[in-house]
């Protein structure tokens, strides 16, 4: 069948340890499952060796996309999609990082997706982050995303801006202006330097009116594993 969506970048020189992280993943799951798919580089291969598994074994499973790019790769390798509706906890949830700190507290949303992303992570029993070793830092400092109402955005990122932060909003690729989300909605990038407390800028960001789900993952440690590829 073609390849409706885009194709992996295997100049990424961590290709392969995404590879590594996505297959040991996709292979942690079992016949009847209901999977959590995440968005992203390294996700890409948890799905491309999920629907390997579905052909080569006969893997009986449901996949939750997390994105419409997710949506559209899941349905390319064979892997039959739900709802939350239906399957409203998954057995288990497979996604990317950007950074994980020690304590496997995260910054996702490179890609947009974070906010369905966390509904996915918080309703499936357990979180399994897939990451290179390049994603692993002491101390989480990367810019975080937040997802937010077009409307409420001038308002938002003056109120980040009053907790320090330094806001941008987030532009297309090949899209003048504001990018728009799966969800209709615009993505602020806001950097705070080192996160001390990440748990509390979750949500602090969060009370803003107007935002709709920020790009930290703190409060899922404790059903969380890490694979990172390229290390056993
Ligand atoms: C999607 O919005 C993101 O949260 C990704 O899951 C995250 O950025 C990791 O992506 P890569 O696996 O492509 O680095």
């Amino acid at each position: 069948m073609p390849r409706l969506t885009y194709e992996m970048d295997m100049n990424d020189p961590a290709a392969d340890a995404k590879r590594e992280a996505g297959v040991r993943a996709a292979d942690l799951v079992t016949d009847g499952m209901v999977v959590g798919l995440g968005t992203g580089s390294t996700v890409f291969f948890a799905i491309e060796r999920l629907g390997e598994r579905i052909q080569t074994e006969g893997l009986h499973i449901f996949g939750v996309p997390t994105s419409n790019q997710t949506a559209m790769r899941a349905e390319e390798c064979g892997i039959p999609l739900v709802t939350l509706m239906l399957y409203p906890e998954p057995d288990l949830a497979i996604d990317g990082a950007d950074q994980v700190d020690p304590w496997k507290r995260m910054i996702k949303g490179r890609g947009a997706a974070h906010l369905r992303e966390k509904v996915v992570a918080n309703a499936a029993k357990q979180f399994v982050g897939v990451i290179d070793a390049c994603k692993e830092v002491s101390c989480l400092d990367a810019a975080v995303p937040i997802e937010v109402l077009p409307f409420a955005c001038g308002n938002v990122l003056h109120r980040l801006q009053e907790m320090g932060g330094r806001p941008t909003i987030r532009n297309g690729v090949k899209k003048d202006g504001p990018i728009i989300s799966d969800n209709g909605n615009y993505v602020i990038d806001c950097a705070f330097g080192d996160i001390a407390d990440p748990a509390a800028l979750e949500v602090m960001i969060n009370n803003i009116p107007g935002v709709l789900g920020n790009g930290i993952f703190a409060r899922f440690t404790e059903k969380t594993v890490v694979i990172v590829g390229g290390r056993k």
